[in-house]
């Protein structure tokens, strides 16, 4: 399949993204901590897992939005170390049995046998609490990289949702007393909800502000995107009569990930159904507002959540029609930083302002309605 909307994309499927690719390469190469924030959709997952793809050192990668409790977390992180030391499904063979399990396992470990008896005690205490584990399981992964003299790569998406776990202290101060001191790990957090993240890595009072490289995952980069999309059309044998109707979509869709993706995706299924594989205007066109029915729920959800907020959806409205704001300036100000965290739009240069979303834009001009 080509263009593909949805999941996480790595490999062919993977388009454009140039610089943050060497930019996340050279943090990880260099062991700095980041952090990674983006709108949502915008392909932060998959950005990660495709630099990972060619990752000499081991990683693992935790999504805290599919979790449910902490404890999870921390028996993958050691599930995840004690691979690495020679023995794979620690978890699930103490819990088979830790007399059978602490015998042969002995005999596997590739580390100080201290650390795997130790770890065994600790992780079959029923007692212990959530947050407990996780620093445990934290401190085991530098304790073990650093006896194989190896570099492991923890990542934690979704890292916004650490708050929502049961623990029994401050989870952030906890995890960043221990981190700071791992020199065989790289942690890298990535996140969606803007104000969320902005909160954790931005603000005075966390325990994180300041911890680590902040990085903002921005839209398609189109004059890198149009010619790898025409090449891989090309492929197909489909050409596009005018590239310049290509460049002109990408632009109206403003380099948003999903959206593209959805459009090209169209693009080809409609070239496909002909016999002459020639992409006119039109069809991109229709490509385009096919896409747009597609996702016009979606947008509903957003136009619903903007007018929960004061003045939001107004504002946002007269940003997409290049209308003039009638907020005084500070109230304005206060309202497009609300839309910034909130993943709406994004500061361009002082006192400009841009939507993400292409749709949304399409939307408030009252596009289809
Ligand atoms: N580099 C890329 N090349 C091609 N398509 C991409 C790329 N990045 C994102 N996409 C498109 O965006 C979709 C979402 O990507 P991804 O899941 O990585 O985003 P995300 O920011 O992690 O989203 P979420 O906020 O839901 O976690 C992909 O299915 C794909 O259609
Ligand atoms: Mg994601």
């Amino acid at each position: 399949m080509m263009f593909k909307v949805g999941k996480p994309v790595t490999g062919n499927d993977f388009f454009d993204r140039t610089k943050m690719i060497t930019d996340v390469r050279r943090l990880i190469v260099d062991r700095q901590d980041f952090m990674m924030k983006a709108p949502r959709r915008y392909g932060k997952t998959s950005l990660i897992k495709h630099v990972l793809l060619d990752s000499k050192d081991p990683y693992l990668y935790l999504d805290l939005r599919r979790e449910s409790r902490m404890e999870n977390i921390a028996e993958q992180i050691i599930d995840f170390v004690f691979t690495q030391a020679g023995i794979s499904g620690f978890f699930r063979r103490m819990k088979e049995g830790i007399a059978k399990f602490m015998i042969n396992a002995k005999h596997e470990v590739t580390i100080k046998t201290e650390i795997f008896e130790y770890s065994v005690e600790f992780f079959s205490d029923e007692k212990k609490k959530p947050c407990e584990l996780l620093i445990k399981a934290l401190e085991t992964a530098e304790q073990i990289a650093t006896e194989l003299n190896r570099h492991f790569i923890i990542i934690f998406d979704e890292f916004q949702d650490v708050s929502r776990f049961i623990c029994e202290g401050n989870v952030l101060e906890m995890m960043r007393g221990t981190i700071q001191h791992h020199e065989h790990i790289t942690y890298a957090f990535l996140g969606s909800i803007e104000h969320l993240m902005t909160d954790i890595f931005e603000n005075k009072k966390s325990p994180f502000y300041n911890y680590c490289r902040k990085l903002k995952l921005p839209a398609f980069d189109i004059i890198e995107l149009a010619p790898q999309l025409e090449m891989t059309f090309k492929k197909r044998q489909i050409i596009f009569e005018d590239s310049l109707d290509l460049m002109s979509v990408l632009q109206r869709l403003f380099g948003h990930p999903t959206n593209t993706m959805l459009v090209m995706q169209h693009i080809y299924y409609s070239a496909l159904d002909k016999e002459i594989r020639l992409v006119t205007k039109q069809m991109i066109d229709n490509a385009y507002e096919s896409a747009f029915n597609e996702v016009h729920d979606l947008i509903e959800q957003y136009v619903h959540e903007l007018k929960g907020k004061k003045h939001h959806y107004d504002v946002l409205c007269r940003l997409a029609r290049n209308e003039e704001q009638i907020l005084t300036a500070q109230a304005l100000n206060q309202v497009y930083k609300g839309l910034i965290e909130m993943g709406y739009i994004a500061h361009i240069k002082r006192g400009e302002y841009i939507l993400n979303d292409g749709f949304l834009v399409e939307y408030a001009k009252g596009f289809n309605t």
